[in-house]
């Protein structure tokens, strides 16, 4: 059987990633993924923790630990990028993965809007969250760099132009 642990390139040679939606589906293949190709971490990030810490084992928790984080808790959020930084020193990738679908039998007129409001809590607003925290960390340890349509400090802007631009966070040597 194909050695997982075995780099399969390093084209991620030292870089550390979280992965939010690690423990199962796409989340987990890319975390996966990450380490084949040389990530130093992988940080799983989720809420089903027994998979979660499943994935992680299975993958080596030195270089794979699971952290339980809901997105929507900024606490949590918070919580998953200090820790990450505290154990690794960085953090290159953010691969905003965690996600619910929308019943795919809801129409119009019998619309679930408390099931609308999970949705966008998760989707929409802890994705949001996370891209905040982890912009307000690298601009902390000088790391990243703010492109498309941000002013200089990302904290004291928040978004430029009437129609709301992106905002981009590269992080430096990537
Ligand atoms: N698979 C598809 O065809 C498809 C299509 C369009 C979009 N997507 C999106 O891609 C992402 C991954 O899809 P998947 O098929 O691997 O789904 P999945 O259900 O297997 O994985 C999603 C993961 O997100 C986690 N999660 C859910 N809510 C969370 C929260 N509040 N905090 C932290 N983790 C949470 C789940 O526990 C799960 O492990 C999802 O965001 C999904 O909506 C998937």
């Amino acid at each position: 059987m194909k050695n997982l642990l075995q780099p399969i390139s390093n084209k991620l040679y030292g870089k550390v990633a979280i992965v939010t939606g690690g423990a199962s589906g796409i989340g987990e293949v890319t975390a996966r993924h990450f380490i084949n190709h040389g990530a130093r971490a992988v940080v799983i990030a989720d809420v089903q923790d027994e998979k979660g810490q499943h994935v992680a084992a299975s993958l080596g928790s030195q270089r794979c630990p699971y952290i339980h984080c809901d997105i929507t808790d900024e606490n949590h959020v918070k919580s998953l990028v200090e820790s990450t930084v505290s154990m690794y020193g960085q953090l290159d990738i953010m691969f905003s993965n965690a996600g619910i679908a929308t019943p795919g039998d809801q129409t119009i007129i019998d619309m679930d809007m408390s099931g609308s409001d999970k949705l966008f809590a998760i989707n929409a607003r802890g994705v949001a969250a996370l891209s905040d925290f982890e912009a307000r960390s690298a601009w902390a340890r000088e790391v990243g760099e703010f492109t498309a349509g941000c002013r200089r400090d990302p904290l004291e802007q928040r978004v430029a132009g009437d129609g709301g631009d992106a905002v981009v966070v590269r992080v430096a040597g990537s």
